[in-house]
């Protein structure tokens, strides 16, 4: 056995509804002395991200759902610390799915673990605007959303991870921006420090109108990141050829019963011949642009042109409470767990 103690958090039980106590737990283990061809990696940062709540429940979505008394799946920046495959060096700093643990094995040749520059930009940055949730928010505003310069885009969740890189984004392209986001602080921060034309706060509590003085011209694209109100208010507000792409409605996630709820499909497509051009996408779409659109973030990041905010918990056992928080907005930018340096 190795000289390490993992602990991880499991899935003890499904959430029904919000996360409670006993939904998941946190145990410890030796780790198991790793085989040829395999490395051992300790995470140092930890990503939680709003998709790891539909895969608690026991319904198949576009992943299969996570198995009582395993780990909460979520990437993480790591380090190698033990090697045993040509392909990684002691030392080497990657991203990998490694789950809510502090320390993971996998062969040299997984999928989806990429080495990452540690030089140049923060390595927790690799989990948000130049990692996952950047590459979302570039990929599905630039292929699914195709901004033109002078076009009215609208963005939910404009503080998080995703929707920074969004909004930033589509003003490169010369878009009018507007997000819409809960409470005055992070209004004005989308506003003031990401250079966004207009931020609406969704929770002052005039949101039809709100949005309406917002958006003069209507709204050309829509970046779909929460459902509910915010959705029913926008449609009232879409334009002819107007684009939706449909990244996630995390209005939902803690829903009890996932078949009642009114989706943003429910409602673009009850629009008749207004309906806008609209589709869920996945990140992973583009995989074989994932190096390319890193790079491109990435640099952004290091000449300080793309500007963002992180919360971060410190230590594996507060992550529980750190992702609930995050699901009814009380993150500040990308959430982060800080496990080790
Ligand atoms: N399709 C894909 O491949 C893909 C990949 C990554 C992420 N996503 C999706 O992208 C979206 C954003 O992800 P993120 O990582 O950037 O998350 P995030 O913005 O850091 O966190 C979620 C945010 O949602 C907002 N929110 C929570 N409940 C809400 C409600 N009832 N109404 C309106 N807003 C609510 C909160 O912000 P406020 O305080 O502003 O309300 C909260 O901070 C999520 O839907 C996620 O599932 C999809």
């Amino acid at each position: 056995m190795s000289a390490h103690t993992n602990r991880k958090i499991v899935l003890n039980q499904r959430p029904q509804g919000e996360i409670q106590e006993g939904d998941l737990l946190l145990k410890e283990e030796p780790v198991r002395d790793i085989r040829d061809g395999e490395v051992l990696v300790q995470t140092l940062w930890l990503s939680l991200d709003p998709y790891m709540r539909p895969r608690m429940n026991d319904s198949k979505g576009y992943m299969d759902p996570i198995g009582i008394g395993e780990p909460i799946v979520g990437e993480s920046v790591a380090r190698v610390i033990e090697s045993k495959s040509d392909k990684y060096q002691v030392g080497d700093i990657v991203t990998c799915y490694s789950g809510w643990q502090e320390y993971c094995s996998f062969p040299g040749d997984a999928p989806m673990v990429y080495k990452v520059d540690a030089g140049s930009v923060p390595l927790q940055a690799y989990l948000g605007v130049a990692g996952m949730p950047g590459r979302t928010g570039y990929c599905g505003l630039m292929y699914v959303g195709k901004p033109k310069a002078g076009e009215t885009v609208v963005v939910s969740a404009a503080s998080g991870p995703v929707g920074t890189v969004v909004g930033q984004t589509a003003k490169q392209q010369g878009c009018r921006v507007v997000g819409v986001a809960g409470g005055e602080e992070k209004c004005r921060f989308v506003v003031e420090e990401l250079g966004f034309d207009a931020c609406v706060d969704y929770k002052a509590g005039n949101l039809e109108a709100d949005l309406k003085a917002a958006c003069p011209d209507g709204i050309d694209v829509y970046f779909e990141n929460v459902g509910g109100e915010v959705t029913r208010a926008v449609a009232k507000l879409l334009n002819k050829g107007s684009r939706v792409p449909i990244c996630g409605y995390v209005s939902a996630y803690n829903a009890e019963d996932a078949s009642k709820v009114e989706t943003p499909f429910h409602v673009f497509g009850a629009m008749g011949e207004n309906k806008p051009e609209h589709r869920f996408f996945l990140v992973t779409e583009w995989q074989d642009k994932h190096q390319e659109i890193t790079k491109l973030l990435a640099d952004q990041v290091a000449s300080g042109k793309l500007k963002y905010r992180e919360t971060v918990a410190e230590g594996l056992e507060n992550a529980p409470e750190a992702f609930k928080g995050m699901l009814k907005g009380k993150n500040f930018g990308k959430q982060l767990v800080h496990i080790a340096d």
